[in-house]
């Protein structure tokens, strides 16, 4: 098979952003549980980062590299759960991210610009540039919940 004709298939795939082809997703329920276990995934391939960054537990570059890896995927994934047609169904998010799109987009890029930049830093095995990506990436979970999540 000619690589460059997949390798260009695969940047135009992961390219596409968050913006929702209805008729090819599934029911309401059915996307609400996708988007929480994508969720649940950056949860657990971030969390060890986070407590790294903190002083809590021992910087582990291979770690940080793997994570950093697996989260540039993970933090695409849960967007286009969030479809209008969701809105209805039972969750913690909260009915702004249907009325302020631009806001949460921009939450949602700003997650991501902190992802390039953990992954560089993993690459050029930059720990301080690392950590500092890493507690910019917490900032965004958490001001993105803030705005967009229903609070327990
Ligand atoms: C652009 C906004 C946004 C960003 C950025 C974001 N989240 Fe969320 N997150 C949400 C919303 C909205 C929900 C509630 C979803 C629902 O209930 O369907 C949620 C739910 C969750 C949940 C609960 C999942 C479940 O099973 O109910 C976890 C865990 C989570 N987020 C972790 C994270 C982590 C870790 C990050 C950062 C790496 C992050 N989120 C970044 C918006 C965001």
């Amino acid at each position: 098979m000619n690589m460059k004709f997949v390798a260009a298939g695969l940047a135009l795939a992961l390219g596409v952003g968050f913006t929702v082809d209805a008729v090819a997703q599934g029911k309401p329920e059915t996307m609400v549980k996708q988007r929480q276990a994508a969720m649940t995934l950056q949860d657990k391939y971030f969390g060890p980062l986070g407590a790294m960054a903190r002083g809590k537990a021992p910087y582990n570059a291979s770690v940080v590299a793997r994570n950093a890896g697996y989260l540039e995927i993970l933090t695409k994934l849960a967007w286009d759960g969030f479809a209008p047609e969701t809105a209805n169904v039972k969750s913690r998010a909260l009915p702004e991210i249907y009325k302020d799109t631009a806001g949460f987009n921009a939450e949602i890029e700003k997650l991501q610009a902190g992802v390039a930049k953990l992954v560089a830093a993993a690459k050029s095995s930059n720990e301080s540039a690392a950590k500092a990506a890493i507690g910019d990436i917490g900032k965004v979970c958490g001001s993105c919940h803030k705005k967009y999540r229903q609070s327990r």
